[in-house]
């Protein structure tokens, strides 16, 4: 069942956005070469402690840590790790803040120092595929408009959606429904409605999307070696532009 949330409760989530964003603000500072995985997701545990808030991954499903941290050929759920990132690596950073029981969720993929042209285009194309899908979010539009809005810019740029992992409302829990997917036909699919709190957070890769997952049962690695990026905002859904919470 979808949960429709109140203008009161839209306010809780912003709150908890807020830090996510903040928290990412941050992050951007320090993703270095020569930084850890594991030095940003402490970072961000006591940056959400210390505004009043819990990171909600760590614990989840028995997820061991704040921030899922993913490089190289994993393109989500990463372990934070204790080894210094490199210039021309790509790493993307995902959390979730929840603050008086209302949860926010954004991932954002970072250049650490120069990257190629090839990465850079990669991380634009998805950035912009997220915030095309995001044009679709409002009322009377559906979940299978966004999935072809996302799909659409792929398509055109040569990249695979990797549509193992997909959006998902979002609140008091992590993730409730509606699913999101980041592929579809237009006019099809779970009618959007004022109130509703959603996710959309497209992973786009180099070359082939299909995934593998590590034996600790988190870590998803592409089959091909290829390398991913992925952008995610939290966002409400109005009767006009959707609002982005994180
Ligand atoms: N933030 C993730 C999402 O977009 C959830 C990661 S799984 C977790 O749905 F266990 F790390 F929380
Ligand atoms: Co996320």
């Amino acid at each position: 069942m979808i949960h429709y949330k109140t203008d009161e409760q839209l306010r809780l989530i912003r709150n908890a956005g807020r830090i996510v964003s903040g928290c990412h603000a941050e992050i951007a500072k320090r993703l270095r070469p020569g930084a850890t995985t594991l030095e940003i997701d402490r970072f961000a545990e006591a940056y959400m402690r210390s505004h009043g808030a819990k990171p909600a991954q760590k614990g989840y499903k028995g997820y061991p840590y704040a921030t899922c941290a993913s490089a190289g050929d994993v393109v989500c759920h990463g372990f934070p790790r204790d080894v210094p990132l490199r210039e021309g690596e790509i790493v993307t950073i995902d959390m979730v803040a929840e603050l008086d029981g209302w949860m926010a969720d954004s991932a954002w993929t970072y250049a650490v120092g120069r990257i190629s042209p090839e990465l850079e285009r990669l991380m634009n194309v998805t950035k912009h595929a997220l915030y095309q899908g995001i044009a679709q979010a409002r009322a009377g539009k559906r979940i299978g408009d966004i999935g072809y809005a996302v799909q659409q810019v792929a398509e055109a740029e040569g990249y695979s959606v990797v549509d193992a992992f997909i959006g998902h409302g979002i609140g008091r829990r992590m993730h409730e429904e509606p699913q999101v997917h980041h592929t579809g036909k237009p006019g099809t699919g779970k009618k959007l409605a004022a109130g509703m709190v959603i996710t959309i957070e497209p992973i786009f890769v180099l070359g082939d999307p299909h995934i593998h997952i590590d034996f600790d049962g988190w870590t998803a690695r592409t089959a091909d070696g290829s390398v991913g990026a992925q952008f995610e905002h939290t966002l409400a859904i109005t009767d006009g532009e959707a609002i982005i919470l994180t």
